[in-house]
């Protein structure tokens, strides 16, 4: 039976990764060992993760009209996300992020393409599906007047937001406010924190409403007290998508209202099989799997 409804809006890309033993320096050409294309974004990412884990999900996204876009919408359905409201732009090229992978961690360049074509007048035409929703997940690869027309939406119909902060960049104190939870890792939560436009007393209020990821050590909660839900070690092959994974999961358990402490430790247990397998999308777990990890831990 399929779970509540899920809604992600955000990017797709086309992940294009070189595994290398060596991380070349500037002006240094290094001989890598393989390469390969797999779907990726964090939005699309997050999307795939709720899916396997049985949530109902809806993405609301654009791909351009090359033969990444087509593979990437095919994926999408594949993955049992609805793809009604992804949009084909013409004559723009998919988002794509060039990942160089190295004793399993990575380094990512991304370029949006159509990503960029997530118009606040698109996040408008799609406020029926915003308002439907039962929980929805934000990133920040699409512009961020999009991100923050989402968010104004969400607030306005009463649905939970769970903001993904990454990658980051400075955003309008509004948009951190009205969000429900943040998911940034250590760094980007300095970053928020240090928003100029911030009063302390708001301050503090983003603080509390942060799940900060520190990856297999877990991640942090503010709800009366500062607690760390500790994570899983696992023997990480390809770290990418690890936090998109978390998200994912996220969504699914609080969409079910279980609470923010259990929804964690479940979300850190699909994160940590995820580092499994190579490629951001390939170890995601189901359910079955996240609850036989959990149990055998
Ligand atoms: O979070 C991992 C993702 O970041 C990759 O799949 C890549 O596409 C970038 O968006």
């Amino acid at each position: 039976m399929k779970e509540r409804k899920i809604l992600v809006i955000g990017s797709i890309n086309m992940d294009l990764v070189t595994q290398t033993n060596i991380v070349p320096k500037v002006g240094e050409t290094v001989l890598g060992t393989s390469f390969f294309t797999i779907p990726g974004g964090k939005g699309a990412n997050q999307a795939v993760a709720a899916s396997k884990l049985g949530a109902d999900v809806t993405m609301l996204g654009c791909v351009g009209d090359d033969a990444f876009g087509q593979e990437l919408m095919q994926n999408l359905s594949d993955q049992g996300v609805t793809t009604n409201y992804i949009k084909t732009v013409p004559n723009a090229s998919s988002g794509i992020a060039s990942i160089t992978l190295s004793e399993g961690d990575n380094s990512i360049i991304v370029v949006p393409g159509a990503n960029h074509e997530l118009t606040p007048d698109m996040v408008r035409e799609n406020e029926k599906i915003i308002a439907d929703a039962n929980i929805i997940l934000l990133q920040l690869e699409i512009p961020i007047e999009s991100v923050k027309l989402s968010i104004e939406l969400a607030s306005k119909h009463s649905v939970p937001v769970i903001l993904n902060p990454a990658p980051i960049q400075s955003l309008p104190k509004e948009l951190l406010l009205q969000a429900t939870y943040i998911t940034p890792n250590e760094h980007e939560q300095e970053s928020l924190l240090l928003n100029g436009e911030l009063t302390e007393e708001e301050s503090e209020q983003v603080k509390q409403k942060c799940i900060v990821t520190q990856g297999s050590q877990g991640v942090l909660i503010y709800q009366k007290k500062e607690e760390l839900i500790p994570g899983y070690k696992v023997k990480a092959v390809d770290s990418t998508g690890a936090g998109d994974t978390f998200n994912g999961a996220l969504a699914v358990s609080l969409s079910k209202g279980v609470a923010l402490k259990e929804a964690c430790q479940f979300a850190n247990a699909a994160a940590a099989l995820s580092v499994t397998k190579l490629g951001a999308q390939s170890g995601m777990p189901t359910l079955e799997e996240v609850e036989k990890f959990i149990a055998q831990v």
